[in-house]
């Protein structure tokens, strides 16, 4: 199959659509990462996501929608917490976890009764979802396992030949998976960190749950697998970052470092983040970008584990292979 990059006019949109509605599959831009979306009502279509990426069939996807009362039609019950929660941050990068109804097709959900859904804050993805007249399922759209997309090019490296359309909708705001929190648990349970933080739900709720990775029972199925990982090596440093060491793994090594700015260092190559905003948009396009250039190790710096630190420490601590403490 041929793979065609395309640009967000209203006219690709259209056919887009008509993709979806026909059982095919399309990547489309969100404000977290690109997804790729097929018919979430129809199995047939599903299941070519899964083949596509290469995704473990116990791994559930998101059900995108584009309007919040929709909801109602995929959920057996919206506690008011949900209600206020979704009011504040849909559309967002904010996936809830509820009891599904009997309409949500078992291979979406990899046959748990609960369906993680949400809205994103995309234009594109938005015209998309509600003029194909139903909702998205949608994972982020790279081979099972390799860093999240975040540009259409990197859709393209993953899937070209795999599915038909790519739409483009430039960089990803954020860059970053949506936040996932689950709300079959007495206490919501955050599932996975993003940028909509485990204080922002907390001030509209109350207290929520952080879901403990290393349980014996893994709730979330997606969070036994690898994830994130470029094929270079990643080294995460949290404590201060020692030239000595660069150096000499440097002597055996292709190596590129990312580094927060403030970390005066003179190394050759070097990249340097702002602040966790700067971060998070450009890791997993970083992670690639090495990938291409050939570098086999990458270094680096830890941020703090406050606010959207957390996001970025959860997916550094995934893709890296050590870590120093
Ligand atoms: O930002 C995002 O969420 C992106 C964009 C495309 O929307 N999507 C995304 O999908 O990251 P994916 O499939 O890569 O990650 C979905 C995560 C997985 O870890 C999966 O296991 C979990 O959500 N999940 C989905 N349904 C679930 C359910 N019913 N119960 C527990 N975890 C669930
Ligand atoms: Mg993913």
């Amino acid at each position: 199959m041929k793979t065609k990059i395309v640009k967000a006019t209203d006219q690709n949109i259209k056919k887009a659509t008509k993709e979806i509605m026909a059982g095919n599959l399309v990547a489309f831009p969100t404000e977290t990462v690109y997804g790729l979306g097929a018919n979430a009502l129809n199995e047939n279509a599903i299941k070519k996501i899964f083949i596509a990426k290469g995704r473990p069939q116990d791994n559930p996807l998101i059900m995108h929608i584009s309007k919040a009362n929709d909801i109602y039609k995929y959920v057996t019950n919206v506690p008011k917490k949900v209600e206020k929660l979704i009011n504040k941050y849909w559309p967002g990068p904010l996936t809830i976890i509820l009891k599904k109804k009997k309409i949500v097709p078992n291979i979406i959900t990899a046959g748990l009764n609960s369906v993680a859904i949400r809205i994103p804050q995309n234009k594109i993805a938005l015209e998309l979802i509600s003029k194909s007249n139903c909702p998205i399922a949608a994972p982020s759209a790279n081979t099972s396992g390799k860093p999240s997309p975040t540009t259409a090019k990197h859709v393209y490296e993953d899937l070209n030949t795999k599915i038909s359309t790519i739409i483009d909708g430039g960089p990803c705001s954020i860059g970053l998976e949506s936040t996932v929190i689950d709300f079959t648990t007495r206490i919501p349970t955050l599932l996975r960190p993003g940028a909509i933080t485990k204080e922002m739900i907390e001030k509209i709720i109350g207290k929520i749950n952080l879901s403990k990775s290393n349980a014996k029972k893994i709730k979330s199925p997606g969070m036994k697998y690898n994830h994130y990982k470029p094929k270079a090596e990643v080294i995460l440093i949290k404590t201060k970052i020692v030239k000595r060491f660069i150096t000499e793994i440097s002597e055996k090594n292709k190596v590129l470092c990312i580094l927060n700015s403030k970390t005066k260092i003179n190394i050759k190559n070097k990249i340097t983040y702002k602040n966790d905003k700067h971060l998070g948009q450009n890791l997993f396009a970083w992670f690639r970008d090495a990938d291409s250039k050939k570098f086999n190790i990458i270094i680096v710096e830890a941020t703090k584990e406050t606010k959207l630190g957390v996001a970025i420490m959860n997916r550094l601590k995934k893709a890296s292979n050590v870590i120093i403490e």
